[in-house]
C-alpha cells in the first residue's frame, strides 16, 4: 500500500531521516517507538507530505507522491493524521467539526455528512456530546472526536503521532480503547507512541526508530522480547515503566506488591528502595486514599524508574472529589509513608482529578 524508497530528510541542523526503506502493507497497525528526536514525527509527517522529503520516495496505491506532479490533495484525503493537540475547531460544535471537511472536500450533503458523524461519534462513544462544543469536553473526549473526525473522510491508512501523550494517565484508557477497536476493524494505521504497553498489544508490527531511521522493524514479541540489534535492546532494556489499575476495594493487595517486588528486581531497584515503594502503596494508597474513595472508582498508579539516577516516582491518580492526602487524620500512615519518600506532593485539577506524586531516591 505504501513503499519508501530511500527517504531522506535533511534539516539545516539534523537529518533525523538518513535512509528510510519500507513497506506498509493494507491492515497493517504499526507501533512506532524510539527515543525523542530519532525523527518519528518525521517520518509520519513526510508519509502525508506536511513535510518535503530531501530525497527520496514514497508510493501511495501506485502513486508517488514524492514527485512535484503528484496532487497532493488528493493523496492527503486518503490518510487521516491524529496530533498530540486534538486541532478541532473551538467555535464549531462536535458535530460541525464531525461535518465540515466531508462536506467541503468530499462533496457530501448536509443530511449525509450530518449522518455520518453521528454514527462516527457512536462508534467512539460520544454521540450524546455532538451538539456541545470542544471546550465543554475533556481531554480523553476531545482526542475522540478528533478520531471520529478524521474517520469521517474515510481515509485508508490514520497517522497517530502521540495520540495520548497530553493526556491525564486517567484519560489514556479510552482514547487507546478507541484506536484498539480500529485496529480490529482492519483499519491501516501507523501510531506513534511512547506508551510502550499500548504500542505492543495495539500493533502487528514495530518499528524502532534510531539512527536515522527504522533500525529494527518486528513483531511486538520480536521487539520487545527479542530485540536483535545493540540499540533496540538497550531501549527495551531501560524501560522502566510500571502500570497498573485499581477500580475496587477488593483488587488483589498481595498480587500487585508481588508485581512491585518483580518490577523492582527486574530492573535491578535496590532491594531498601523497593521496601520503600511498598510501604509508600501501603500507606499512601491502601490506608490513606482507598478508604476516602466510594462508590465506582478509577485510580491508575504508575511507577517510573531512572536507572541513570537510580530515582523512582510514584503516580496515583484517581477520580471522585478532591482528596489530599496529605492532609488525612490518619497521621501514623501519613508519618510512616512521609519517612519512607523523598517527596509527595499533591495537585488536583478540572482535566485530571487528584493525582499524587512521590519521589524516592531522587
Ligand atoms: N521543522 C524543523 N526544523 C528543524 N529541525 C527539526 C524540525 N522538525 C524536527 N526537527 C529536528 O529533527 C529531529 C527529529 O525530530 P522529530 O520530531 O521527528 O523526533 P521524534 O522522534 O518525533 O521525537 P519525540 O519523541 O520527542 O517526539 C530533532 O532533532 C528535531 O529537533
Ligand atoms: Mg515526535
Amino acid at each position: 500500500m505504501i513503499t519508501i524508497n530511500h527517504l531522506k530528510k535533511a534539516y539545516p541542523n539534523v537529518t533525523p531521516l538518513k535512509d528510510v526503506n519500507t513497506t506498509i502493507n493494507r491492515g497493517d497497525v504499526i507501533s512506532i517507538i524510539g527515543p525523542s528526536g530519532t525523527g518519528k514525527s518525521t517520518l509520519i509527517r513526510c508519509i502525508n507530505m506536511l513535510e518535503t522529503p530531501t530525497s527520496g520516495e514514497i508510493i501511495v496505491d501506485g502513486e508517488t507522491i514524492t514527485d512535484p506532479k503528484c496532487q497532493l490533495d488528493k493523496v492527503r484525503q486518503k490518510m487521516g493524521m491524529v496530533f498530540q493537540s486534538f486541532n478541532l475547531f473551538n467555535h464549531m460544535t462536535v458535530i460541525e467539526n464531525l461535518m465540515a471537511a466531508p462536506m467541503d472536500l468530499l462533496g457530501k450533503s448536509r443530511q449525509e455528512a450530518y449522518d455520518r458523524g453521528i454514527e462516527l461519534l457512536r462508534t467512539v462513544g460520544l454521540a450524546d456530546k455532538a451538539l456541545n462544543y470542544p471546550d465543554e469536553l475533556s481531554g480523553g473526549q476531545k482526542q475522540r472526536v478528533a478520531i471520529a473526525r478524521t474517520l469521517a473522510m474515510d481515509p485508508e491508512i490514520i497517522l497517530f503521532d502521540e495520540p495520548t501523550s497530553a493526556l491525564d494517565p486517567t484519560m489514556v484508557g479510552e482514547v487507546e480503547a478507541v484506536i484498539r477497536s480500529l485496529a480490529k476493524k482492519g483499519l491501516t494505521m501507523m501510531i506513534v507512541t511512547h506508551e510502550m504497553r499500548f504500542a505492543r498489544e495495539v500493533a502487528n508490527r514495530v518499528f524502532y526508530m534510531d539512527d536515522g531511521g527504522i533500525y529494527e522493524d518486528g513483531t511486538p514479541e520480536q521487539i520487545f522480547d527479542h530485540p536483535q540489534k545493540e540499540r533496540t535492546i538497550r531501549f527495551i532494556r531501560h524501560l522502566k515503566v510500571f502500570e497498573e489499575k485499581i477500580t475496587s476495594h477488593d483488587f488483589d493487595f498481595i498480587g500487585l506488591v508481588g508485581k512491585l517486588e518483580e518490577f523492582g528486581r527486574k530492573n535491578q531497584v535496590s532491594q531498601k528502595t523497593i521496601y520503600r515503594m511498598q510501604q509508600v502503596f501501603e500507606e499512601i494508597c491502601v490506608q490513606i486514599i482507598l478508604p476516602e474513595l466510594t462508590g465506582d472508582f478509577n485510580m491508575v498508579f504508575a511507577v517510573e524508574y531512572s536507572p541513570e539516577t537510580e530515582a523512582l516516582s510514584m503516580r496515583f491518580t484517581y477520580d471522585g472529589e478532591r482528596f489530599d492526602p496529605l492532609e488525612s487524620d490518619n497521621q501514623l500512615s501519613l508519618r510512616i509513608a512521609q519517612r519512607s519518600a523523598d517527596s509527595i506532593e499533591y495537585e488536583y485539577g478540572e482535566e485530571y482529578g487528584n493525582k499524587v506524586t512521590v519521589t524516592i531516591g531522587a
